[in-house]
């Protein structure tokens, strides 16, 4: 079914010029055809496909011959003829059915298969992006409802460079599996429930006694967190309200509810006025959501009897009983981040119908998803065919190799941090006398782009496990892979077309009389990177690092770069009066700039027109 199925999808989408062709898959499903058919006897032989890193060697390649000989060789025992890599290539060269991609394939001595692609693939592909003036994504098997639970900071707490992290690798995600075509919802499973809300609604009650009437001034709340945190400390009757509100909030009373509501609303405005300034879509659906839902859950764990008496607690164990188990109810009764994270996977599956759950958190919560997933299936709420993700992140450090903090060493307030981005973004403009060209509009549009995409872009460009470094000097850096050099070759290429006063419409009537250009070896290997887009787009969501893409996007602008100082795109006469357009180049520069800005729309970077 699966074979059959890849099937379809490859010939339905070499057919319909809405979506781009995965040229490895394309290959390797040829490939694995005719090497099945040349060694019928050999099970699951290896496929292996890869873009060729020198033109010598064709444009890709097959490097299945060589493992495929030896394993021939072992198993072929009895028959001491020796089998070269070169004669096995030579018997899967002539297997390979003919294809609209492939112009030549060679056999090298060492057995390796170059494959060399047909130009004209290359221009159909290029022309129809031009045609139809955007960028579409290859063909996926089946659309999935996914949920991506992202940034989900607290409330009452400081909103923290690791939630920003989240945001920032959480929206890009849901960019791209949108772009596929799946249906994505985005949630914001914000902590706004649990016990410290019961100290917070008693020092409300004392300091703002009329907070019903009168919308008390609480935007500072985390010294209110700090205030109502050292009451509970030390105020054994402060505690026990502390305690009792907790119970009426989760009995839903009235009066507690609306106390509860007005803290979390200053919480969120604030949260919301970050996801504003960095164009990020979420849907607000904390824990406090899950209330009933844990109830249920609970009720009906304890019927299955999956939940053991563990100290005065009750506990459940993921499938194996080994490594630690989930913490459902606490010795007071409570419910924990166990319990709602259970819970909410369960409403996911059952009520929402997700398919594919992806939770993006630091590293450090790695564990409790694994628990989280085991339980659930063992539970059987997440079967076989859910995806669930745990995408983990490293820490966020400081310049000085420490956890990201202040110099007096508290957390840094997001806005501080965003604000500080716009004010270095706007000395780097000035620096460059940008501000001599641009208008006050261009300029403050460029400014804002640089500061956010820099930002985004720092994260998202290292391998999100791992640790990195902030420094708005890296980030702010012209040169190498950095938002900054990628966003201002976007304008660059863009500029070229417009210098040569070629509009739009131009364009669109020239792609059908004007083949694009692909001739010079420095053309070819542009159209090349262009054309790897979809195996770039399906690896990542195979695998949710978005630093491929990024790489991918310095691909683009390096190569770029390359075609440019080597090949002419528009001449001009010693005067600087254009005297030749050359418009099958043109052609290739403006899908080139469409790719790149697609890319970067995906990273959740905003791209100008000038800068
Ligand atoms: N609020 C949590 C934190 O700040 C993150 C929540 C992540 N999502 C989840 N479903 N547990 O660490």
């Amino acid at each position: 079914g699966e074979r059959k199925s890849k099937h379809f999808a490859l010939a339905s989408s070499l057919c319909n010029t809405d979506n781009m062709v995965s040229i490895t898959v394309t290959l390797y499903t040829l490939f694995e055809k005719a090497i099945n058919e040349a060694y019928p006897d050999v099970t699951d032989p290896p496929i292996i496909i890869a873009p060729s890193n020198n033109s010598k060697f064709g444009d890709y390649q097959c490097n299945s011959a060589l493992p495929l000989c030896k394993l021939l060789s072992s198993t072929n025992l009895e028959g001491k003829q020796r089998i070269l890599p070169k004669d096995v290539a030579e018997k899967i060269v002539s297997k390979v059915s003919s294809s609209p991609l492939i112009e030549k394939l060679e056999v090298a001595a060492a057995g390796f298969i170059n494959i060399c692609l047909k130009h004209e693939f290359a221009q159909i592909v290029l022309k129809n992006i031009l045609k139809n003036n955007k960028i579409c994504a290859p063909p996926i098997i089946r659309k999935r409802k996914v949920i991506v639970d992202f940034s989900s900071p607290n409330v009452a707490k400081e909103m923290h460079v690791g939630h920003l992290r989240s945001t920032i690798i959480g929206d890009s995600i849901c960019r791209l599996l949108e772009f596929l075509g799946h249906n994505v919802l985005r949630l914001n499973h914000i902590g706004d429930w649990g016990t410290q809300f019961g100290m917070l609604i008693a020092h409300l009650e004392d300091k703002f006694p009329n907070y019903s009437t009168e919308s008390p001034p609480i935007s500072d709340l985390q010294s209110f967190y700090k205030e109502s945190k050292i009451r509970f400390d030390n105020d054994e009757e402060f505690k026990k309200r502390a305690y009792a509100n907790v119970v009426k909030l989760q009995a839903c009373e009235p009066k507690i509810i609306q106390a509860w509501k007005l803290i979390c609303d200053v919480s969120k405005q604030e949260f919301q006025s970050i996801y504003d300034r960095l164009n990020v879509n979420l849907i607000e659906r904390g824990e406090s959501y899950y209330q009933k839902h844990m109830e249920n859950l609970v009720k009906d764990l304890e019927t299955k009897q999956f939940l053991e008496e563990d100290d005065g607690r009750k506990i459940m164990w993921g499938e194996n009983k080994n490594g630690i188990p989930l913490t459902v109810i606490k010795r007071d009764g409570g419910f924990t981040y166990d319990t709602s994270d259970l819970a909410a996977l369960k409403q996911r599956i059952m009520e929402e119908g997700a398919e594919w759950i992806i939770y993006v958190t630091d590293g450090g919560q790695a564990t409790h998803f694994q628990t989280i997933i085991s339980c659930a299936k063992r539970a059987k709420i997440v079967l076989s065919c859910h995806r669930v993700d745990h995408v983990g992140f490293g820490v966020v450090l400081g310049e000085d190799k420490k956890k990201f903090k202040t110099r007096s060493g508290d957390t840094v307030k997001l806005s501080d941090l965003l604000d500080e981005g716009l004010k270095r973004a706007e000395q780097k403009l000035k620096e460059k006398e940008r501000d001599k060209v641009l208008t006050e509009r261009e300029f403050n549009l460029a400014k804002e782009s640089i500061a956010y995409g820099c930002i985004k872009y720092a994260d998202l460009c290292h391998n999100r496990n791992h640790e990195y470094v902030f420094s708005f000097d890296k980030m702010l850096e012209d040169k190498g892979n950095t938002a900054v050099y990628l966003l201002y070759a976007l304008t660059r290429i863009r500029s070229i077309a417009r210098m040569a006063n070629i509009t739009r419409d131009q364009i669109k009537e020239t792609v059908d009389v004007t083949p694009i250009s692909l001739d010079h070896p420095k053309e070819w290997q542009l159209a090349k990177v262009i054309l790897k887009f979809p195996d770039i787009v399906m690896k990542i969501a195979k695998d949710l690092c978005l630093h491929s893409l990024c790489e991918f996007c310095y691909e683009i602008a390096c190569t770029f770069t390359e075609f440019y100082d080597n090949c002419y795109c528009v001449e001009k006469n010693q005067t600087g009066e254009i005297v030749k357009v050359n418009m099958g180049r043109i052609l290739l520069t403006e899908a080139t700039a469409m790719m790149l800005e697609k890319c970067l729309t995906l990273l959740g970077l905003n791209s100008v027109e000038k800068m």
